[in-house]
């Protein structure tokens, strides 16, 4: 915990306008520790700022353990979101509402300590060893805690379509922040790693977990090698594209996309995947009754929809035939992810209960298996958008 003061000092360090008058937590968060911070005019320099005379202000403290290289994060997220601005400026859109605007360090706060730190302006690092950046905040926007109904997942596909079409024509690699993320070659390795450890005892019970994930193997390598040999472009890709993560103005247009941390270089039918896995399923991630877990072709139809209603003419032949696979792709790799955690003796995900991890597995296996059963519906979906 961080008292006022010493949070009023990291502030210090960053070039707002106006005078900083006070500051206070944002909530619910859940990886960064976020705060708003607002200011007054500051009639004593007299700059009549671009973003205002008393802006306010969003302070974040980047979690490290997540990302071990912020800078490289940092740096990501300055190339994407000047790309985008370039975009939006060029559209005659409000370049402070439309985009994210990071803001830099004053630049004689920087030592000369330092001065020798990768991309030194975006962050300040404080005594204790943790990381702090600031944005601008932008006001009137609102932001949707879960998408549920058809109308909040059109705009929830509208807004992550609308940042991969602003982007579609990026191509600086950006920093890997989390190696391997969607790798499913790299996931196979540590898959056959964890069977290999047999860390906890379980392999022998799990024969017909396994055979759901060894059954599917060279489907979903030979997906991956089309991303590899580059038939599926690379691009930015979000990488958390909760609906929560999309700003609003008030009749509900998307302003833009926020919390871009995530943000690497890869397919973007990464994120179209993972956000049908997260917004369609009609149970819980840990659902006990399988009978309550499916996908929603109602759900899926309307993301799908808004997606592709930013992203006509960006998109290339591959990455549309491939578009409605992505789900599974993505679902899959959870599966994955959730029966090696368990396999491993539920090392990664924070378990309630010991048979938790295995409860998961099951749960995303059912959802897989209804995306499997309801595919032909999907391509045709993703045809007539
Ligand atoms: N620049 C901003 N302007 C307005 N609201 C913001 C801004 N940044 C974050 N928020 C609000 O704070 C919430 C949490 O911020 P976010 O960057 O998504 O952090 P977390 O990692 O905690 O999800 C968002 O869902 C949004 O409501
Ligand atoms: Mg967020």
């Amino acid at each position: 915990m961080y008292t006022e003061k010493e949070l009023l000092d990291i502030v210090s360090r960053f070039d707002t306008a106006g005078k900083v008058e006070g500051i206070k937590a944002l909530g619910p968060g859940f990886i960064n520790d976020t705060f708003i911070v607002t200011t007054t005019p500051d009639d004593t320099t007299a700059i009549s700022s671009e973003v205002g005379k008393s802006p306010r202000y969003i302070l974040q403290r980047k979690n490290h353990i997540v990302f071990p290289d912020v800078p490289g994060m940092m740096h990501n997220i300055d190339l994407v979101t000047a790309h985008i601005r370039a975009k939006v400026e060029a559209a005659g859109g409000d370049p402070l509402r439309e985009v994210l605007t990071v803001t830099r360090r004053r630049p004689e706060s920087i030592t000369s300590e330092e001065a020798a730190m990768p991309y030194n302006d975006l962050y300040y690092k404080d005594s204790n060893g943790n990381w702090w950046a600031m944005c601008l905040f932008i006001e009137g926007s609102i932001t949707y805690e879960k998408a549920d109904t058809p109308a909040l997942a059109y705009k929830g596909g509208e807004g992550i379509g609308k940042f991969q079409s602003q982007l579609a024509d990026f191509t600086t690699p950006l920093t890997e922040t989390i190696k391997g993320f969607h790798n499913i070659r790299w996931r196979f390795t540590q898959w056959d790693e964890a069977i290999k450890r047999d860390a906890a005892s379980r392999v022998k019970d799990l024969a017909e977990e396994i055979s759901w994930i060894e059954s599917r193997r060279k489907e979903m390598l030979d997906f991956w090698s089309l991303v590899e040999d580059g038939t599926i472009p690379t691009r930015v890709t979000h990488n958390d594209t909760k609906i929560s993560n999309i700003l609003f103005d008030k009749d509900g247009e998307v302003l833009c996309v926020i919390d871009l941390d995530t943000c690497m270089s890869s397919t973007s039918l990464n994120d179209f995947g993972d956000a049908i896995r997260s917004y369609t399923n009609t149970g819980a991630e840990d659902d006990q009754d399988l009978s309550k877990v499916s996908m929603s072709l109602e759900l899926f139809e309307a993301y799908t929809k808004g997606y592709l209603s930013q992203r006509k003419g960006t998109m290339t032949k591959s990455e549309l035939d491939y578009l409605a696979f992505s789900a599974r792709y993505i679902t899959f790799e959870q599966v994955l992810r959730f029966l090696m955690d368990y396999i491993d003796g539920d090392t990664y995900y924070k378990t309630k209960y010991p048979e938790h991890n295995l409860v998961r597995t099951r749960a995303q296996y059912k959802l897989l298996q209804s995306m499997e059963q309801q595919f032909d519906k999907m391509e045709q979906i993703v045809r007539l958008a």
